[in-house]
Parts: structure tokens; C-alpha cells; sequence
């Protein structure tokens, strides 16, 4: 058994899960706006944006652990990284912002359709991290 690439694979399968959860969960959300659901669904999209933020950085964690240092990124590369980190979290701001606020329809719809793009932007961002590193 191959315990990093294990490690990998664990990560991965968390990484994939909470990337469905912030763009699924968000979709829903503009598709369903009835204030109980998206209670549940803020709840449910912040979760998953703190997945990929731990998940990311066990990625990272995982690259040190064996090679004792992080993946060798540059370029587009890093970028694309960069752009995840934000994506990630302006995501978690903005859940919480919604789960601590009283927003009116418009506003707490607005929060999620920016909450979908982020999801999106951050999705793209993974396509060109994966061929550029
Ligand atoms: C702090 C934020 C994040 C970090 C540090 C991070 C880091 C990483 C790393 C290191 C990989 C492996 C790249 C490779 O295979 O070369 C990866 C893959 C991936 N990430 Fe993230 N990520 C973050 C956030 C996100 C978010 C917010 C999403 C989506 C909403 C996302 C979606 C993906 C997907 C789908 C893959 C697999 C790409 C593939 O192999 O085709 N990540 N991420």
C-alpha cells in the first residue's frame, strides 16, 4: 500500500466533495429561495468552503511531509492557486456574513449568486491549476 498516494487520494475525495457542496449548494439556493432551505444551505456551503481550504492546504501539507518541501508551482500555476485561496475565502466570509446577518431577499440573493460565482471561478481555476503545475 502506497500510504502517500492514500493520502492523496483521501484529500482529493474531500477536496471533489466540497467543490460540489459551494457551487451545488449555491445553484440550489438561487434555484429554491425559501428562507428555511437556504438557512440549511449556508450552513451546508460553508462547511464545504472550509473544506477546500483544509483539504487544499493538507495538499500542501501532504508534498512537505514527503519531499520536505511544496509542490514547485510558478507562473499560471500559482496564479490559479492564488485565485482558489481568495475564492475560498471570500467564500467563507460571505457565508458567515449571511449566517450572522438579517438581509433582505434581494441582498441575501445577490450574496449567493456572488457565492456561485465564486464557486465557478474557483472550479476553472482547479481545470488550469491541474495543467499548468
Ligand atoms: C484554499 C483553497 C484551495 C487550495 C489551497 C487548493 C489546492 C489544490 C491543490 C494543491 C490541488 C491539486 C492540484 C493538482 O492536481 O496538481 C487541487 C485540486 C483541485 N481543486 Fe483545489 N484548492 C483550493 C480550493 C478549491 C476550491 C474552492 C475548489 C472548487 C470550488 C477547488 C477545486 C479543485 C478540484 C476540482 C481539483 C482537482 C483538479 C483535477 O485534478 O483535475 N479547489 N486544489
Amino acid at each position: 500500500m502506497d500510504y502517500q498516494n492514500l493520502a492523496y487520494a483521501l484529500t482529493q475525495i474531500v477536496h471533489n466533495f466540497g467543490a460540489v457542496t459551494v457551487v451545488g449548494g449555491a445553484v440550489f439556493a438561487l434555484a429554491w429561495p425559501d428562507t428555511g432551505v437556504m438557512r440549511k444551505l449556508s450552513w451546508m456551503v460553508l462547511a464545504g468552503w472550509l473544506a477546500q481550504a483544509l483539504s487544499g492546504a493538507m495538499f500542501g501539507a501532504i508534498s512537505y511531509y514527503y519531499y520536505t518541501a511544496l509542490p514547485d508551482l510558478f507562473g499560471v500555476a500559482i496564479v490559479a492557486l492564488i485565485v482558489k485561496v481568495v475564492c475560498a475565502a471570500l467564500g467563507v466570509c460571505l457565508t458567515v456574513w449571511q449566517l450572522l446577518s438579517q438581509l433582505s431577499e434581494s441582498t441575501r440573493r445577490y450574496t449567493w449568486l456572488v457565492l456561485c460565482c465564486l464557486g465557478m471561478l474557483a472550479l476553472s481555476s482547479a481545470a488550469v491549476l491541474r495543467w499548468f503545475s
